[in-house]
């Protein structure tokens, strides 16, 4: 295994958070702060924020992405957003099967493969989530909650469409707690999710695949997170809010 073999990214996850003057001034900032960045620069953000974010980032180096889609093309959906509609705006990327979709909107293993597989054929990026409980860590099943999520979620993914794919490992008992997984518990699952992959597919699809931690990664621990072996960029909550402990991160992951 060589980390040399892929391409850090760093992504952030601004959820339900910042209307459009705030993106604009948090963009703006950013834009200048990240602009020499060795590594991917991402920012997801809310559905209102996407074209705002599109047309400032137009041009410079950070990419953009949706916070989820629906599977369908299109239909009786209320209140939902399709992989191709996201798609023709220009968007980039987009996260599926984040844990707070699975905690508070039913999302199952099941439907983050449909998101999954709408988002590629729609010509999307896919940041997957997958993660454990705090329960399921205790009760020593973390490998096999994990194992499950990424063998489900990747159901009729090719090899080729491998390659739009990062798994971002987080476990949701260090989302938005402040309570990070030690470097060495995020490189042992985030090794674990590759071996997994090199199964379903073959060594060197697992190699070159991104594969980010996330759960409070901040200014303070992105270094140490991001200099380990497996792990391959960062999917960043409360800390992609602010331009200067983003940029932070951004610089770590581009050493
Ligand atoms: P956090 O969120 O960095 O605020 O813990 C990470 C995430 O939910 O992607």
């Amino acid at each position: 295994m060589n980390k040399t073999l892929r391409k850090a990214i760093i992504a952030g996850n601004w959820k339900m958070n910042k209307t459009r003057p705030e993106a604009k001034a948090l963009i703006t900032d950013l834009i200048g702060l990240v602009k020499d960045a060795d590594c991917g620069v991402v920012i997801c953000v809310p559905y209102t924020n996407l074209e705002t974010a599109l047309e400032l980032t137009a041009g410079t180096n950070i990419e953009v992405g949706a916070e989820n889609c629906h599977w369908a093309k299109s239909g009786a959906f209320t209140g939902e957003i399709s992989a191709d509609m996201l798609a023709e705006m220009g968007v980039g990327y987009v996260v599926i099967g984040h844990s707070e979709r699975r905690q508070y909107f039913g999302e199952t293993d099941l439907t983050v493969n449909q998101r999954v597989r709408a988002a590629l054929d729609a010509g999307l990026k896919v940041i997957l989530c997958v993660g454990e409980l705090e329960a399921q860590r205790e009760f020593g099943i973390t490998e096999e909650i994990v194992g499950m999520q990424t063998k489900v979620a990747l159901q009729g993914v090719s090899e080729q469409e491998l390659k739009r794919i990062i798994i971002a490992y987080e476990p949701v008992w260090a989302i938005g707690t402040g309570k990070t997984a030690t470097s060495a518990q995020a490189n042992e699952v985030n090794h674990y999710i590759r071996t997994v992959v090199a199964k379903l597919y073959n060594t060197a699809a697992a190699d070159a695949l991104t594969i980010q931690y996330g759960g409070s990664m901040n200014a303070g621990n992105a270094d140490e997170l991001l200099a380990q072996e497996d792990v391959d960029g960062g999917l960043i909550g409360g800390a992609s809010l602010k331009a200067a402990d983003f940029a932070t991160i951004v610089k770590a992951a581009s050493k």
